[in-house]
């Protein structure tokens, strides 16, 4: 076995016999198998691939359940393999197949530890993008440079072939957030990756849609936090803390609303401002900081009431450890803020566990 394939897939059945066909075709002659991470598909990617792999020991699938996010599918499906090499390109023919011989031929030769598809150098191209697109692009690449110091000019493509063994080295490290495993590689590794880029056209989408929102930029800011001070505080804490200051501007909205407009007494205001404050809390929570663990139906209900019930006890813990830091003599802002910052702690710990726990 010298490659494996990669393709992270989400919604993608009608994609799959395509492209296992091209990469038949481009791949004679070497020893190759594709594996298939699905992230649990409404469509039955999952089936399809374990259809065509009945018949083709090439094929192979890994699904995943409960789970989202393309950067983990893709460390997930490099764990898998024994192979040399290691090829990750997306499932939508969007990549030029046509590419990976070369890819290959350039690993072999032992002076480079990865060869990237890059749209961004002579002889590559974007094809039919928006100008949106392309200068949202753009602007990704920039901010990119916080964080890669290699001079790559497509940091965020999604289609490589990497040494296994070096990225066995830096596996570890990553932070396999989000869509941008290739920024994530060249960002964690110890030494600096001898690289090259060859140009490809990114094509259009064959079938099916992009999986790509607007939530991905938010998810593109975590993994750019992550890579800067992720070894000192977990951005996941600190997205929920900033949550958290978000619930109490709203807390204090509408008190005031309930105290002056509504005319409610002041302990009906605030328990009506504490309850909507942690339902917002909640659904900003579900959809910012835990995304990939998103609940939806049910699970939603479920974890609404988790989280109450997590929140109703952090307030409790809050509230006894300042009153004896206060009771301690020490000043009452200091009692104050110790008493949010344990209740906080406690509320990110519980929820991580009770809450959001990746299996509902
Ligand atoms: N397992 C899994 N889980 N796969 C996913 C997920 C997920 O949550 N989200 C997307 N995918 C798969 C898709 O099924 C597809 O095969 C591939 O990842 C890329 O997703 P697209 O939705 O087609 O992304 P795109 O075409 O908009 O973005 C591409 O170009 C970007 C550069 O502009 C990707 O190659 C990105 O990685 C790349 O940064
Ligand atoms: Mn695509």
């Amino acid at each position: 076995m010298e490659l494996t394939v990669v393709v992270p897939t989400f919604n993608e059945r009608d994609n799959i016999v395509p492209l296992v066909e091209r990469l038949i075709k481009v791949l004679a002659g070497t020893d190759w198998e594709v594996v298939f991470v699905d992230d649990d598909s409404p469509d039955g990617t999952a089936e399809v691939v374990r259809q065509l792999a009945q018949t083709d020991r090439r094929v192979r699938c890994v699904q995943r359940i409960g789970r989202r996010g393309l950067a983990s599918a893709c460390v997930e499906g490099m764990l898998t393999s024994a192979a040399p090499f290691l090829a990750v390109m997306d499932a939508d023919l969007q990549h030029d197949e046509e590419l990976l011989p070369r890819m290959l031929e350039e690993l072999r030769g032992d002076g480079l530890d990865i060869v990237v598809g890059s749209r961004y150098v002579e002889g590559g191209g974007v094809g039919g993008w928006s100008r949106l697109r392309v200068g949202i692009s753009a602007m990704a690449g920039r901010l990119s440079r916080f964080v890669v110091k290699a001079d790559i000019a497509d940091p965020m493509s999604g289609f490589f072939m990497i040494r296994r063994d070096t990225f066995h080295q830096e596996v570890r490290r990553l932070s396999a957030q989000g869509f941008k495993i290739l920024l994530d590689l060249f960002a964690s590794s110890p030494a600096p990756l001898r690289f090259k880029e060859l140009p490809f056209q990114f094509r259009a989408r064959l079938h099916g849609e992009s999986k790509l929102d607007t939530l991905v930029a938010w998810e593109y800011v975590n993994l750019l936090l992550d890579k800067i001070i992720g070894h000192i505080v977990p951005v996941r804490f600190l997205m929920f803390a900033m949550v958290g200051g978000v619930g109490i501007g709203v807390h204090l909205a509408v008190l005031a609303i309930g105290l002056r407009a509504g005319g409610l007494g002041f302990p009906v205001a605030q328990a009506t401002a504490t309850m909507v404050a942690m339902t917002g809390n909640f659904l900003l929570n579900n959809v910012f900081t835990y995304r990939d663990q998103r609940l939806r139906g049910r699970g939603l209900i479920w974890g609404l009431l988790s989280f109450y019930l997590v929140c109703g006890l952090g307030a409790l813990a809050n509230v006894g450890i300042a009153s004896f830091i206060y009771h301690s003599d020490e000043p009452w802002w200091l009692a104050g803020l110790a008493g949010a910052v344990v209740g906080s702690v406690w509320n990110y710990a519980m929820s991580s566990v009770f809450t959001w726990t990746r299996r509902r």
